[in-house]
């Protein structure tokens, strides 16, 4: 990639009210970084120390390139940390979880009671045989229950593997093969916008040919009974019934596995990303503590769903580390009408809101004057996080959201890096289209192809210059696919997005250097997306490329050459529209299908998708190569 393009720098920025500084867990973000630069282990040491473990660490960092052991040595369990702490120290009574669906229904846990339920689960996987390193799928809705088989996977050491619950049978049956799932959790159905959404069904023929899976769990959410397989199902209540609720946490090691959670990469088929128990813990519990920073009192939403690494970290690990009081919803954010969410905001008096740039561009479009109905003074902080948030979406959340008050946490990280990396903490000056700066502990860099830093305005090559505690491990079963982030640039975690800096040191992203396409902040691989296409009966070839889209940020754009006997037809776009979305899920349906009768391909016969997007952009190609790998 060459870095010969200048990016037009907006000048302005917003700083908020000194109090925010002066009240916040990190402080003063420049002193904070420097004691990390000072010294770096010892910093990480102090964040770490402010977990309980079993057994302390022999090292913070053992560092050989490009592998990482944090910790190691150290002995804990992170459920005890989520849960037995605070059930010991205080916050028994206080509310863990409240979950909110459709008609205002509402259900809450204190953490005693959190506890408890995880425990209760935790023993019932453990009477279906799961044992420590086992891998347990979930594909469920945003209930508590979601949450639960987390926690209670954690207990016992067995390593969770989320699949989002809108994904396809076909994306859930290779989740699931890869990584070998013994059992899968699943719920009968989900609610989306008032119909049932038969989760059940699509797990039933995702586990086809699936012969490592002994067991699928269901629950019913109508409490009818179901009708079981019974050689296969079993029912989610049933399998808890007679047991204790009390369940020692398996002793794990820092290094151990805590789940897999698969993402989109530049082939057909998913990483499985590994994150472990130990650093994890830390940065997810360092993040909330110092960078959401919250406090005892506060309310923290944030409206991502457990199936991607938004709801791992800050749904889950995070905010229950802290002992924070957690809000979950199953209502998406325009039914029945656009005034839910802002509702929930008033009526739970949340403090801390962390949503994403895509549902704040279908707010702006629905208009103000519906969360202006609701009283939204309760709001501290305010967070973005999935993909760059635009300069005129930050303008309307400081305002109409945050009420010209709230500091705007836009997060910048990914699935990989497990935790927050780059932000503009608490207090610091903001500036609309930049993530700002990365956060104490964390090396990051903008730099051309041979790992030099570029200049001020020159466009480069994300990257992390150091490791850091929450990073990946491995990609499950594929330590090449692993190595590939660190042996592009030697040393550097390349990152795989594009960003620029300003002369303060602020990041802006811009998106990424890769085939990966971010719809509604959802990563697609192309390649994924044209191995579902060339699977239908009437396709020879398909490319996919990412089109601008003013609500989801991008949106699929496919070009499809056609089988000899096959003719273009709007039917056959529904058609291959409708095999997408069965085979991969809704996230990956195209927005446009375009017939062709060939497509640009380099001389070693590789597809240029490069050349289809400058097409479709109305520019040079040549403009288009010094943006993309
Ligand atoms: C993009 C989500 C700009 C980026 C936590 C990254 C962002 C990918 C931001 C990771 C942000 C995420 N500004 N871009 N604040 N946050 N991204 O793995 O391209 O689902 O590499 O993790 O999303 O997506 P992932």
């Amino acid at each position: 990639m060459s870095t010969d393009f200048d990016v037009k720098l907006e000048k302005k920025s917003y700083i908020p009210d000194p109090s925010y500084k002066a009240g916040s867990a990190l402080g003063d973000y420049t002193t904070a970084y420097q004691k990390f630069l000072d010294n770096p282990d010892a910093f990480w040491d102090e964040k770490a120390k402010e977990l309980d473990w079993m057994k302390p660490w022999d090292a913070v960092l053992k560092w050989d390139y490009p592998k990482a052991q944090w910790f190691a040595g150290g002995k804990l369990n992170i459920t005890c940390n989520c849960l037995d702490r605070h059930v010991k120290n205080g916050r028994r009574n206080k509310l863990a979880l409240i979950w909110r669906g459709d008609n205002d229904s509402e259900e809450v846990y204190t953490y005693r009671q959190l506890h408890r339920a995880v425990m209760l689960l935790a023993n019932a996987l453990q009477k279906l045989g799961v044992t420590k390193g086992d891998r347990v799928c979930l594909y469920m809705p945003l209930i508590p229950e979601h949450i639960i088989a987390m926690l209670a996977c954690a207990r016992i050491g067995a390593v969770h593997s989320i699949v989002y619950a809108g994904f396809g049978a076909e994306a859930l049956h290779s989740r699931i093969r890869d990584a070998q799932a013994k059992v899968v959790i699943t719920a009968d159905v989900s609610y989306r916008k008032g119909k049932s959404i038969n989760l059940r069904g699509i797990v039933e023929d995702a586990v086809k040919n699936s012969s490592c899976v002994e067991k699928v769990v269901i629950l019913s959410r109508e409490r009818s009974p179901l009708e079981l397989y019974k050689e296969m199902e079993v029912d989610y209540y049933a399998i808890q019934e007679g047991l204790e609720d009390t369940c020692p946490a398996e002793e794990m090691d820092a290094e151990d596995p805590l789940f897999i959670l698969y993402t989109s990469g530049t082939t057909g088929q998913p990483k499985g990303i590994v994150h472990t128990c130990g650093g994890y813990a830390v940065g997810t519990h360092y993040t909330c503590k110092y960078i959401f920073d919250i406090k005892d009192s506060d309310v923290f939403w944030c409206t991502a769903d457990p199936g991607w690494i938004t709801g791992h970290s800050y749904i889950v690990y995070g905010p229950l580390a802290v002992g924070a009081t957690v809000v979950i919803t199953e209502t998406t954010p325009e039914y029945p009408d656009p005034g839910v969410w802002w509702n929930i905001i008033e009526d739970l008096g949340v403090t801390i809101f962390y949503t994403a740039p895509t549902a704040i561009r279908m707010f702006m479009r629905v208009g103000e004057e519906w969360p202006n109905k609701y009283d939204l003074q309760s709001l501290r902080i305010i967070g973005s996080v999935g993909e760059p948030l635009n300069p005129e979406a930050f303008e309307w959340y400081y305002r109409v959201i945050g009420k010209n008050r709230c500091p705007i946490l836009d997060t910048w990280w990914q699935t990989e890096t497990g935790m927050h990396m780059i932000t503009t903490p608490i207090g610091e000056p903001m500036k609309p289209g930049f993530a700002g700066l990365p956060i104490p502990g964390v090396l990051a860099d903008v730099v051309d192809k041979q790992g030099d830093p570029v200049p001020a305005g020159q466009g480069g090559l994300l990257v992390i210059k150091r490791p850091w505690p929450s990073m990946m491990r491995t990609v499950y079963k594929n330590e090449e696919r692993y190595e590939k982030y660190w042996n592009q640039i030697r040393n550097y975690y390349t990152v795989g997005d594009l960003a620029v800096r300003d002369e303060d040191g602020y990041i802006m992203v811009l998106g990424r250097a890769d085939d990966i396409i971010i719809v509604s902040g959802h990563n697609l691989g192309t390649a994924e997306v044209e191995s579902a296409l060339v699977e239908h009966e009437s396709v020879a070839e398909a490319a996919v490329i990412g089109i601008p889209d003013d609500i989801k940020g991008q949106a699929v754009k496919a070009f499809v050459t056609l089988i000899k006997g096959y003719e273009p037809s709007d039917k056959l776009v529904s058609e291959l529209i409708y095999h997408v979305r069965m085979t991969i899920g809704p996230i990956a349906m195209p927005a446009a299908i375009e017939f062709v009768d060939s497509l640009p391909k380099t001389r070693s016969g590789k597809i240029m998708r490069r050349v289809l997007k400058a097409k479709e952009m109305g520019v040079d190609p040549g403009d288009i190569s010094t943006l993309e790998e």
